[in-house]
């Protein structure tokens, strides 16, 4: 056994009957469960032992392989979903597709960096209200709030539902998906983040 099968080794027997859920049941819906296992721990460990920590090799594996689930062309790996709402908004204003000014609906119930993204690269943000039942941007409700100037929806995918990219698209609206807290999600056989 090598040293790096060795450190492996001990950080299963470390993690070995760690309970998945540190929560107790009879208090309803777990505030927390074990995210990760000891594979996870040992693919941190040996990405962090190899100092080769951004963009390196196991990132361009874990793009493609994330790509393929969700049926894009590609994917990009980024450090977080802020910095993702940031580079989709910043890249459509770069590309010319979108001008300063602009106004993009975003639902009112999200996430502050859903939001600040938008002001930020200098559109102007415009609160929709949410479907009761999804809780994701109302399309009636979106297109009652457009004005001549509203060129483009970030949608944000909430607590698991999927929004309707398609009848946002229906408007005339460049939509930027915020799939951030629904991966894997699906609508008419499209996974959420794949169009947008
Ligand atoms: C819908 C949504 N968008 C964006 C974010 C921001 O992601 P991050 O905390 O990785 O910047 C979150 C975080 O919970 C989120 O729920």
């Amino acid at each position: 056994m090598d040293r790096r099968e060795r450190i492996a080794a001990l950080i299963r027997e470390e993690l070995q009957g760690l309970p998945e859920e540190t929560h107790d049941a009879s208090l309803g819906m777990p505030l927390q469960v074990m995210p990760y296992g000891a594979d996870e721990v040992i693919a941190a460990l040996n990405c962090m032992l190899s100092t080769y920590v951004t963009m390196g090799a196991e990132v361009r594996r874990f793009e493609a392989a994330w790509a393929a689930y969700c049926g894009a062309e590609h994917a990009v790996m980024v450090n977080s979903g802020s910095s993702a709402n940031l580079i989709a908004l910043a890249a459509l204003v770069a590309a010319g597709q979108l001008q300063p000014g602009d106004e993009v609906l975003v639902p009112a119930v999200a996430w502050s960096t859903s939001l600040f993204p938008i002001a930020q690269v200098g559109l102007v943000p415009v609160m929709v209200d949410v479907e009761p039942d999804t809780l994701c941007l109302d399309v009636a409700k979106a297109k009652a709030a457009m004005t001549p100037r509203t060129k483009a929806a970030l949608l944000v995918h909430l607590m698991g539902q999927p929004g309707d990219v398609a009848g946002l698209e229906a408007l005339g609206l460049t939509v930027v998906e915020d799939a951030c807290a629904a991966p894997g999600a699906e609508r008419g056989g499209r996974r959420v983040g794949r169009r947008g």
